[in-house]
């Protein structure tokens, strides 16, 4: 499985409830890594008819960009040994892993030419992955929507190049052509990219979300444990809008990432964005993002 042919070191990175097959393919077919978490296909049945639909779309596109499943490999997900034979079944090229050890999936990826990289937001999380032996390390650093690190890219990227030789994807508020390329000078080989696929017409998020992260600014972002139990970056009228009190946030919330109903009803109330919405000013579509973003990274160099 080889990156060489990517239009840009792009990953469009996983997000819960927003990225299915039509965002995936357009991704691939656009030049970068398309992906979606596996807890997006609501049973086995789906996720199964999601990957015959992918792998068949891009079959009939020689030049199309490789694709990724996120799995959540956290011991509360009861679905992640049956979402794993399924990456195997379809062999993905690339298996995310994020909310638990790689482990699992890294013998049974590796073992048809896969690639495995673990998504990660501290220095001692990217130890535990290398040890693994996967082949690649996402560093979530401050400022990703969603569920996000606390660590400034420069710290991160530093110190886990000081101990880990495989592949960096570098990641948290990167929605610019110009930002994908500081973080190669800063020796990232990807970066992962949700923010700025939000408003696309590949994604599933409703409309006033789009909206709303369209017209939004870095100070729109809060950071808080109230929601899912992890810090995570959300869209503060949004958490208004379902009755929070920003000056008065609760306590963090209990972990349990795939109490599915549950965690299904607080990601479509409550709506997560990274600091780098002040980039993403209108909606397109993925191609359309990915000229955009290719002709501002040219810019650059
Ligand atoms: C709405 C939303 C949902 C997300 N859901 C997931 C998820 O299900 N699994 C995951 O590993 N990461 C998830 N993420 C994190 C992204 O994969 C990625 O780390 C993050 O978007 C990168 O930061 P950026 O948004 O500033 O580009 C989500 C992010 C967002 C914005």
């Amino acid at each position: 499985m080889s990156l060489d042919h990517l239009r840009l070191p792009v990953i469009q990175a996983p997000m819960f409830l927003l990225s299915g097959p039509e965002m995936v393919i357009a991704s691939c077919q656009a030049g970068i890594v398309g992906s979606f978490p596996s807890p997006n296909a609501r049973t086995i049945q789906i996720l199964d008819d999601w990957l015959s639909i992918i792998t068949d779309a891009l079959a009939n596109s020689p030049k199309a960009a490789p694709w990724a499943l996120n799995l959540v490999m956290h011991r509360s997900n009861p679905r992640r040994k049956e979402d794993l034979r399924l990456a195997v079944k379809y062999r993905a090229p690339i298996v995310i892993t994020a909310l638990g050890s790689p482990s699992e999936a890294v013998d049974a990826v590796q073992s048809y030419g896969g690639k495995v990289y673990a998504d990660v937001t501290t220095i001692e999380f990217a130890r535990r992955a290398a040890s693994a032996g996967v082949d690649g390390l996402a560093l979530i650093c401050c400022g990703a929507g969603g569920h996000t690190g606390q660590l400034s890219p420069f710290a991160f990227i530093d110190e886990v190049r000081q101990f880990f030789k495989g592949e960096i994807i570098l990641s948290g508020a990167i929605a610019n052509g110009r930002a994908v390329r500081a973080a190669q000078i800063l020796g990232a080989d990807y970066v992962y990219m949700g923010t700025r696929f939000i408003p696309t017409k590949e994604s599933m998020a409703q409309p006033d979300y789009k909206a709303m992260v369209v017209s939004a600014s870095g100070q729109d972002i809060i950071t808080s444990d109230a929601v899912t139990g992890v810090k995570a970056n959300w869209l503060k009228a949004s958490l208004i809008q379902a009755g929070y009190d920003l000056n008065n946030m609760p306590p963090a919330a209990d972990i349990n990432f795939l109490e599915a109903a549950g965690d299904a009803k607080r990601w479509r109330d409550i709506w997560a964005a990274g600091q780098g919405v002040g980039s993403v000013n209108s909606q397109q579509s993925i191609a359309k993002v990915v000229d955009q973003l290719t002709n501002e990274y040219e810019a650059s160099l």
